[in-house]
């Protein structure tokens, strides 16, 4: 059996506010393809996370789609045990005083914490899974923490394992190691690496070269809402590409699969 894309995009027309972010994007990503997407700030890296996301919709037109899993229509709820997501915007809007537990069944609620009568809908059987999630991350002992108390860090496992709970097929990281030390952002990425030895497939947008794993092999380079560079890793990432994405001489480093951008002298 053929499985559909995990997304297909085709001539779309998508807005934030009053700005075209994309216009005429057509893209492509397989539901087993872990795929990297680079591309200076504002290029709209987060956007086509959000359209992937059923955040954001494209402009509609005839000859348009955008088809998620084979499906122009989703509800979110369906969607989330398909897909989980990890971001920043996501961090920043918990209460600070929700707990880990908390901010972990809040995946099962599609909602940001667990109040009043929200609370009632979660089963002993969804707090079970969580805790186990939380115990696969290692972030068991944050049950009852309160978010304003936990590291950066801490916090970003405990979304991680928000995303977790459905056990979804596909995981979309906006930047997830921003704001981690050395050893968190190896830690992350490990276990990143071990979701995708699991089966899991990965979208992940990051600034960070070196913080692509070996796993994934496709990089798409954005550059104002258009793909500049689409394909494998070492394709995609010469120095040739990534100059003429964020406009300035760099030089690049290739070590055991891993890469790193720096400087020129010049
Ligand atoms: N809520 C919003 N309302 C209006 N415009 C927005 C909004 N959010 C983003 N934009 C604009 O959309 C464009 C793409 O933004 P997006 O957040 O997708 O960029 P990005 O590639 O994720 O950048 P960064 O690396 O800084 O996270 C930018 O021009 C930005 O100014
Ligand atoms: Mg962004």
């Amino acid at each position: 059996m053929i499985e559909d894309p995990l997304i297909d995009i085709k001539n779309a027309t998508i807005y934030r506010g009053r700005t075209c972010v994309f216009e005429d994007l057509t893209l492509r990503i397989d539901q087993c393809e872990p795929t990297a997407i680079l591309g200076p700030n504002g290029s709209g890296k987060t956007t086509l996370l959000k359209v992937i996301n059923r955040e954001l919709y494209p402009v509609r037109r005839d000859d348009s789609w955008v088809r998620i899993l084979g499906r122009e229509n989703w509800n979110v709820w369906e969607l989330r045990s398909h897909i989980g997501i990890v971001s920043h915007d996501l961090q920043a809007s918990y209460r600070n005083t929700v707990s880990g537990l908390h901010v972990v069944l809040s995946g099962y609620l599609s909602s940001v914490g667990v109040h009043g009568s929200l609370a009632r809908r979660i089963s002993t059987d969804q707090t079970s899974v969580a805790k186990r999630v939380m115990q696969m991350l290692g972030i068991d002992s944050l049950i009852h923490t309160p978010l304003n108390r936990m590291s950066t860090g801490e916090q970003r496992r405990c979304l991680l394992a928000r995303a977790l709970v459905h056990d979804p097929d596909t995981l979309i990281l906006d930047e997830p190691t921003a704001g981690l030390d050395l050893a968190a952002s190896f830690d992350y990425l490990a276990r990143i690496r071990r979701l995708i030895t699991a089966g899991k497939n990965i979208v992940l947008v990051t600034h960070l070269l070196n913080e692509i794993p070996p796993d994934i092999d496709r990089v798409i380079l954005l550059r104002k809402g258009k793909i500049v560079a689409d394909g494998t890793k070492s394709d995609v990432l010469t120095e040739k590409n990534l100059s003429r994405t964020y406009d300035i001489e760099l030089r690049l480093a290739k070590v055991d699969n891993y890469y790193l951008a720096y400087p020129t002298n010049g």
